[in-house]
């Protein structure tokens, strides 16, 4: 315990740099006035399913939907037209394994070979992608979706609020490189979750930057560990005030009106018992995401803000479940001229597969499906630059786009500006999500998914432990309890770092570089030779 209380005491000792590659930008004289309804944009993003899984069988109450008929189907060998047939079923329920969502699987699933060059893809490869996973049951898993009456809080939502049903994930691949595309609208090259040079944070401009620019506000409202602090710009100690804890501050500064212009609410991405995980990816409980999403909503409802604001809710990839409509493969620019690594060099020029989006907003009405976009260019699409390139059109940013897919990505904006007023008929609460889909509680001792080891290496990158030499593979002996535990202290303690530099008068551009203070909890011992 004295051990640990010296190592706590020193990593206080920080070093302050400023940041080599500035972003800062004259400050307008007067405050930026918005011109739409909207004042506040909340943004949401569940992880790993496709659109059919989650919102497909609305299409049997709502046709308008392009959701499922029941005759979609793969066959067991997509190159053999004699081969079985395995038809898309309404009997989703708990997923315990995570089907297949790297860039090679996905190319399997849209194409059905190793071939990309069918234009439109034919969508015919997820059955034969999860059979080559040899997991029980796992072909039947990605060609299921949920039953409407199973998920009652997005049933309801889409329902009384606005359904995408052409919205893409930016990439095809997997969370990573798309959580990039929402909040900068390229990865900077990342076409995977596994980078071990992510010590220095991404460097790409981000929408955070061009809102502050503008001298508007935004707020990151995070559970275990914030995943957009991958953005090296908000690592800087001027952003560090716009991390908040979702559950001290969320309903808090919602209640007194003081929501930011873009909110960002991460979910918890580590599944314990006090905190079970509700980010929805498998094998996390879906029910808990739905009540999650219910809280969010009733939380924006109950606002003073309530009639400036829209949420958006969406889901970073498609995690390797089927969807029928085809993936765009051409027209789609490069962001910024990079190519991912070896051995793939992909290019950046094809989109993911179609991902569930939700909008939310009492100036759209009620049962709104919004397809495809009417520009800007006859090949633009909805996907995840669409967030960056509609907050800059609905708050009138006088920055630039940030690269060249949000350009070019659909937006939304014009859809608030059609009624004259907003809506006073919105649901004050949603309904109870009574059933649990997981017959079980979290597993802590199980070890830790690809996208939770990378959150182990932000993690880690935060307070200094990356130098040590356990670093990239530091989460990788951790179980889900210990990599939760040591997550939420790293990011405490990086803000408080962060907050302690700037009451002593650091320059607001500069990011806090802490020393390492542990190793691996699970090795027991600790490196004082670093302190
Ligand atoms: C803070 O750092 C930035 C970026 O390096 C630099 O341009 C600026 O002059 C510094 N400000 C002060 C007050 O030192
Ligand atoms: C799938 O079908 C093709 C065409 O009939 C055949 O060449 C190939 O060997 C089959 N693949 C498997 C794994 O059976
Ligand atoms: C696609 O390529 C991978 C190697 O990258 C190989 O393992 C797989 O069998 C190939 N799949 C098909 C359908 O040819
Ligand atoms: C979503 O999919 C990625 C990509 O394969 C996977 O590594 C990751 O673990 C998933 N997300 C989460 C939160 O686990
Ligand atoms: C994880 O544990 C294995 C076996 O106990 C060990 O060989 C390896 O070095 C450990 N890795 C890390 C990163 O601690």
């Amino acid at each position: 315990m004295i051990l640990r209380r010296a190592h706590v005491a020193a990593v206080f000792f920080l070093y302050l740099f400023a940041s080599s590659h500035s972003l800062d930008f004259p400050k307008p004289k007067h405050k930026h006035k918005i011109n739409g309804p909207i004042k506040t944009l909340v943004v949401l993003v569940m992880e790993n399913r496709s659109f059919d899984h989650i919102l497909g069988w609305l299409k049997r109450t709502r046709p308008e939907i392009d959701g499922l008929t029941g005759k979609e189907s793969n066959r067991v060998n997509a190159t053999d037209p004699d081969s079985p047939q395995i038809f898309v079923s309404d009997a989703a329920a708990f997923v315990d394994s995570d089907p297949g969502h790297s860039i090679q699987a996905i190319r399997e699933q849209i194409f059905g070979s190793n071939d990309s060059f069918s234009d439109p893809p034919p969508m015919s490869g997820f059955v034969q992608q999860a059979n080559n996973m040899e997991v029980e049951g796992m072909a039947k898993t990605v060609m299921s979706g949920f039953k409407p009456e199973v998920l009652p809080v997005y049933t309801e939502l889409a329902t009384e609020f606005t359904v995408f049903d052409r919205w893409f994930a930016s990439v095809p691949a997997s969370t990573q490189p798309n959580r990039f595309y929402i909040h900068s609208a390229t990865s900077h090259g990342a076409s995977s979750n596994v980078r071990k040079d992510l010590i220095h944070g991404f460097p790409q401009k981000t929408i955070f930057d061009s809102l502050d620019e503008n001298d508007l506000t935004f707020g990151v409202y995070y559970q275990n560990i914030p995943a957009t602090l991958f953005f090296k710009s908000l690592r800087k100690l001027k952003h560090i005030t716009k991390f908040h804890d979702y559950k001290l501050k969320f309903k808090l500064h919602a209640k007194k009106g003081k929501l930011p212009n873009y909110v960002v609410v991460e979910q918890r991405y580590f599944d314990v018992e006090l905190s079970p995980a509700n980010d929805d990816h498998p094998s996390h409980d879906v029910a808990l995401g739905q009540r999650f999403v219910k809280e969010v909503y009733e939380t924006l409802r109950a606002s003073p803000q309530w009639k400036e604001m829209a949420l958006l809710i969406t889901y970073d990839e498609h995690g390797g479940f089927y969807d029928h409509v085809p993936t765009p493969v051409s027209g789609v620019p490069n962001p910024d001229g990079i190519i991912g690594p070896d051995p793939f060099y992909f290019g950046f020029d094809r989109l993911g597969v179609r991902v569930p989006t939700i909008l939310v907003s009492p100036w759209i009405d009620k049962g709104t499906v919004i397809h495809e976009p009417t520009g800007p260019t006859p090949d633009s699409h909805f996907e995840h630059s669409s967030i960056p390139a509609t907050v800059k059109k609905l708050f009138n940013l006088k920055s630039n786009f940030l690269t060249k897919r949000d350009a070019w990505a659909g937006t939304f904006e014009n859809y608030f500006h059609i009624r004259e007023t907003p809506r006073d008929d919105c649901p004050e609460e949603l309904p109870a999500v009574k059933i649990s889909i997981r017959p079980r509680g979290p597993k802590e001792d199980l070890r830790l998914s690809e996208f939770q080891v990378e959150l182990i290496q932000l993690a880690s990158q935060l307070v200094g432990d990356c130098v040590l030499n356990t670093y990239p593979d530091i989460g990788k002996n951790m179980t889900v309890g210990e990599a939760n535990r040591y997550a939420e202290n790293a990011v405490e303690r990086f803000l408080e770092a962060g907050r302690a530099a700037l009451r002593a008068g650091a320059n607001e551009s500069a990011i806090v570089t802490m020393r390492p203070s542990l190793t691996t909890r699970t090795s027991g011992e600790e490196y004082g030779s670093y302190m």
